[in-house]
């Protein structure tokens, strides 16, 4: 029988911290109920990818040959499979670097280990996004909820939280942004050289967010709502939603609802995925419904890498 190796790995979605985290600030991520798969069999190197995916697709087999200490490159068929959607910050391109990452190791008969992985696909993550904070890497890796910070380009820290009955909170889909998550980071970035004092008070600000929601999560707080309110604002404050967004996220407001972008944001049209709560979930369906919008809820805290499919 050939030899194949199938792994799934989680996409994510920010709670809080996005942007701040690239400047050492903490994020809290969630991994969600949406996975991509990645299937290793022996044969042609050949992806069902879209063409613009080859040469990441090459880059990456290059890093994880490199980490096997090959020096001749192995050939591996791959079959990919996502339920995550491209391009709209839930994670896509790190679960893929995770899942890869992790299937080929396994195909090579290594044994499994999340650190290894995990420092492959940021590897892969780096080449795609530039200065990546590697937290959706991360997320994608071990699952659950992660408390992340970055401390220096080689020191992350990270923490698992334990949290019991979440919410169930829903998304919409803004649209996939023009902008990549690259070019919003570099948008926060001229930003921050330009007023240095102002950015740093809305990543202060951010922080405290942050750890109102690790309050929430240790249930010693319960202003869920109030929390991505806020956390919003302050993601406007940065430049990274758009008008279209901003208007959106005002409607869901208005009728007695929360959200917040989740991930880099875009400000030229979409903004990719949104957060949303509300303590009336009918009223915020009839809303999403008549607004034609794509709605979809999420489960929080699912597990990170691992064997089989989904
Ligand atoms: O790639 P996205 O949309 O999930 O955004 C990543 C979050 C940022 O904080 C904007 C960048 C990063 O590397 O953490």
């Amino acid at each position: 029988m050939q030899k194949q190796v199938k792994v799934s790995a989680p996409g994510k979605i920010i709670l809080s911290g996005e942007h701040a985290v690239v400047y050492g600030y903490p994020a809290i991520l969630a991994a969600i109920d949406r996975r991509f798969s990645v299937e290793v069999g022996e044969g042609e190197t050949l992806a069902n990818l879209p063409p613009d995916n080859k040469e990441l697709l090459e880059f990456a087999l290059n890093e994880i040959n490199r980490n096997l200490n090959k020096r001749k490159p192995t050939d591996y068929r791959i079959i990919i499979d996502s339920q995550i959607p491209i391009g709209c910050g839930m994670g896509s391109s790190a679960a893929f670097a995770v899942a890869l990452s992790a299937a080929v190791l396994r195909y090579n008969d290594k044994p499994w280990n999340l650190e290894k992985i995990n420092k492959i696909a940021y590897g892969i993550e780096r080449k795609q996004h530039g200065n990546p904070s590697g937290g959706d890497n991360t997320i994608s890796t071990y699952g659950g909820f992660l408390l992340y910070r970055k401390e220096t380009e080689t020191f992350k820290v990270f923490s698992s939280l334990k949290t019991q009955n979440f919410p169930s909170l829903f998304l919409i889909n803004s649209g996939k942004p023009v902008e990549t998550t690259g070019e919003m980071v570099d948008r926060v970035r001229k930003l921050y050289l330009k007023s240095p004092l102002k950015a740093d008070k809305v990543f202060k600000e951010i922080e405290q967010v942050a750890r109102g929601f690790l309050k929430f999560l240790s249930k010693e707080e319960s202003k869920l709502g109030e929390l991505i309110k806020t956390n919003e604002k302050l993601l406007e404050k940065l430049g990274v939603v758009s008008e279209k967004t901003v208007n959106l996220i005002r409607k869901i407001e208005k009728i007695g609802g929360s959200a917040k972008i989740s991930g880099a944001g875009g400000v030229k049209e979409n903004s990719g995925i949104i957060i949303v709560y509300h303590p009336d979930w009918e009223k915020l369906i009839a809303f999403a419904k008549n607004k034609n919008l794509d709605i979809f809820g999420v489960k929080l805290g699912e597990e990170g890498v691992k064997i089989g499919k989904s």
